[in-house]
C-alpha cells in the first residue's frame, strides 16, 4: 500500500512540459508512480487535487535561511510558499566555516540571523541542523565574506600567499562535505577589498568539484555592465559555472540595463561559458542599511527611497520611510540616516530600498537562463520585505496569471528541474517515478502572494499541500510539523543516515 496518493492533479513535471491530468503515488519519500487518472492502487493517505496543479516543490536558489534553520526550522515561510529546499549561503556569507570563539554575527554579515552554535565545518553545522528538525531541504554555498573575516579579519588588503591558501582550504573542506560552490558579495565588508584575481583564485578551488561560482556582483548599479565582465572573467579564469545572484539594474538612471547586461550574458552562453542567473520579483532590494551609507558622505537620493525594515534600536521606525521619519522628528534626511545608523545595534537594522524598475524583472523574468530566488532575510521581527513570504506565489499570480511574461509550464521548469540541475540537487526537480518526493500542490488561478510592505508576514494562498521526502509537510492551511527536511550534498544526495 503507498503512503500517500494525489489524485485528479494536472501534473507539471518541472521540465517545462505542457500539465497531463493524473494520479501520484508515493512511498518511502521516494515517487512511486506517476500514472493516468484512475490506475492508482489505494493509499494511507489520499488526498484529491479537484484538478489542481501538482508540481515539484519549488527551490529557493537565493537563500540566506542558514540562521533561520537553527532558529526556526519550521521554516514556515518558506514551506508555505511550496517552497521544498533552497540554497543558503549566498551573498559571500555563509554559516560554515565557523568559529565558535568568534562572535558568529561579525563573520554572517547579520544577515544570517541568528546564527549560533559549536561547529567549526559544513558537516557540524548540517548534523546540528537536522538534530532539529528542519522543515525543508538546504544546500549550501561557501561565502567568501566568511571565509575572509575568518582568516584576515576585516582587513582592507591583498591575502598573502598562505592566507590565500587558507581560504582555499576551507572552500576545499566545504566542497568535500556537500557544498554546491562558492559565492561572494563584493559589495559588502570583507568582500568589497578583494581584487579580482583573488575571487578568482579562491573560486579555482571548486573547479575540481565541478562545482559553482555564485556572485552578488561588485556593481548593481552605474558600473553593473563591467561587474558583469568581472564576474564572467572570474568563472572563465577559474574554470567553473557562473551563477549571477538577483540580477537587477540599480537606480533610476540606471532602468533598462539588465537589457545589455543579459546581452553580456548570451553573448559569453554562444561562446560556451556556462552561465545562469536569479531573480527575485520586487522592485525593492533589502539588506543592512549600514552597507549602503558612507556616514562621511550620506547619499541623500538614496536615503529618499529607503524605508526601514528591522530597526532594534528604534521599533518605531520600522515600516516607514526615511523620509516620514525625518517629517515626524522634524530633522533632515541626512540626520534620520545618522541618528539610526550610530545608535547602539543600529548596525543591526535591516532596510527596504525601492531601487528596481518593474519592466526590468520581466526583462529578467522572459530569459530562458533564469531561475527564482527570494533573497529573503529571515528576520521576522518588524516588517521585513514581503520577498520572505511572496517570492514563488507572486511570481506565478503576477507574471504568469495576470502578465502572461511567461507560461505556467516555464515558471515552474524555472523553479524546480532548472535549479535542482545546476545546484546539484540529485533526483530532486521533477515529478519522475523513482525521485524524491518532493511536490507542492497548487491552484494557478487563484495561488495568490499575500504579503505586502505594510503587511508581510502573510502567508500566500492558494498552496493546497506541500510535500517534503515524502511527508505531508502542510496540508490545507496547517503546517504539519513532520520535521522531514535534508541536508543536500552537491550532487551526492543527502547528509547523514536518513
Ligand atoms: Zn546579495
Ligand atoms: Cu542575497
Amino acid at each position: 500500500m503507498l503512503d500517500l496518493a494525489f489524485r485528479n492533479v494536472e501534473i507539471l513535471d518541472g521540465t517545462g512540459a505542457v500539465a497531463f491530468r493524473g494520479d501520484v503515488g508515493i512511498q518511502d519519500g521516494r515517487i512511486a508512480a506517476v500514472v493516468e487518472e484512475g490506475a492508482l492502487g489505494a493509499a494511507h493517505t489520499e488526498i484529491d487535487g479537484d484538478g489542481a496543479c501538482l508540481a515539484p516543490g519549488f527551490i529557493d536558489t537565493h537563500a540566506h535561511d542558514d540562521g533561520a534553520f537553527l532558529r526556526h526550522p519550521d521554516m514556515g515561510f518558506k514551506l508555505a510558499q511550496g517552497v521544498t529546499s533552497v540554497v543558503s549561503g549566498n551573498c559571500g556569507f555563509s554559516a560554515a566555516p565557523a568559529d565558535p570563539s568568534v562572535n558568529a554575527t561579525s563573520a554572517s554579515g547579520g544577515i544570517l540571523a541568528g546564527l549560533t552554535g559549536d561547529f567549526t565545518d559544513l558537516a557540524g553545522y548540517f548534523d546540528l541542523v537536522l538534530a532539529g528538525k528542519p522543515a525543508i531541504n538546504n544546500m549550501m554555498l561557501v561565502g567568501h565574506n566568511t571565509i575572509r573575516t575568518l582568516t584576515m579579519g576585516m582587513d582592507k588588503r591583498e591575502p598573502t600567499a598562505a592566507e590565500l591558501a587558507t581560504m582555499r582550504g576551507h572552500v576545499e573542506l566545504a566542497m568535500e562535505q556537500g557544498a554546491c560552490g562558492f559565492s561572494s558579495g563584493l559589495i559588502y565588508r570583507p568582500g568589497r577589498y578583494s581584487l579580482t584575481a583573488e575571487v578568482a583564485e579562491i573560486a579555482a578551488a571548486v573547479a575540481p568539484f565541478d562545482g559553482l561560482y555564485a556572485t552578488h556582483m561588485r556593481n548593481e548599479g552605474d558600473r553593473l555592465l563591467e561587474a558583469v565582465d568581472e564576474s564572467l572573467s572570474i568563472a572563465q579564469d577559474a574554470g567553473v559555472h557562473l551563477h549571477i545572484s538577483h540580477h537587477k539594474s540599480a537606480g533610476k538612471p540606471n532602468w533598462g540595463k539588465v537589457g545589455e547586461s543579459l546581452a553580456k550574458v548570451d553573448a559569453a552562453l554562444q561562446a560556451g561559458q556556462r552561465v545562469t542567473l536569479d531573480v527575485y520579483p520586487y522592485t525593492a532590494g533589502s539588506g543592512r542599511m549600514i552597507e549602503y551609507f558612507n556616514l562621511d558622505r550620506i547619499n541623500t537620493a538614496f536615503a529618499e527611497v529607503v524605508r526601514i525594515a528591522g530597526c532594534p534600536a528604534f521599533r518605531e521606525f520600522e515600516g516607514k520611510m526615511v523620509t516620514e521619519i525625518a517629517v515626524e522628528r522634524g530633522i533632515s534626511i541626512d540626520d534620520v540616516v545618522r541618528l539610526i545608523l550610530t545608535a547602539e545595534k543600529g548596525e543591526r537594522t535591516i532596510c527596504i530600498h525601492f531601487i528596481i524598475d518593474e519592466a526590468d524583472i520581466e526583462t529578467n523574468l522572459a530569459h530562458v537562463d533564469m531561475m527564482v530566488g527570494s533573497d529573503g532575510i529571515p528576520d521576522l521581527r518588524g516588517r521585513p520585505h514581503p520577498r520572505l513570504f511572496g517570492t514563488f506565489p507572486r511570481v506565478l499570480s503576477r507574471y504568469v496569471r495576470e502578465r502572461g511574461v511567461l507560461s505556467l509550464p516555464e515558471a515552474v521548469r524555472r523553479m524546480t528541474s532548472l535549479s535542482a540541475r545546476t545546484f546539484g540537487l540529485t533526483e530532486r526537480g521533477e515529478v519522475r517515478e523513482g525521485w524524491y518526493a518532493d511536490l507542492v500542490l497548487f491552484e494557478p488561478s487563484t495561488i495568490t502572494d499575500e504579503a505586502s510592505y505594510d503587511d508581510p508576514k502573510r502567508e500566500p494562498t492558494g498552496v493546497r499541500a506541500v510535500v517534503v521526502n515524502g511527508q505531508l509537510a502542510l496540508h490545507e492551511g496547517q503546517h504539519r510539523g513532520v520535521g522531514s527536511g535534508a541536508m543536500l550534498r552537491y550532487r551526492q544526495g543527502m547528509h547523514g543516515t536518513r
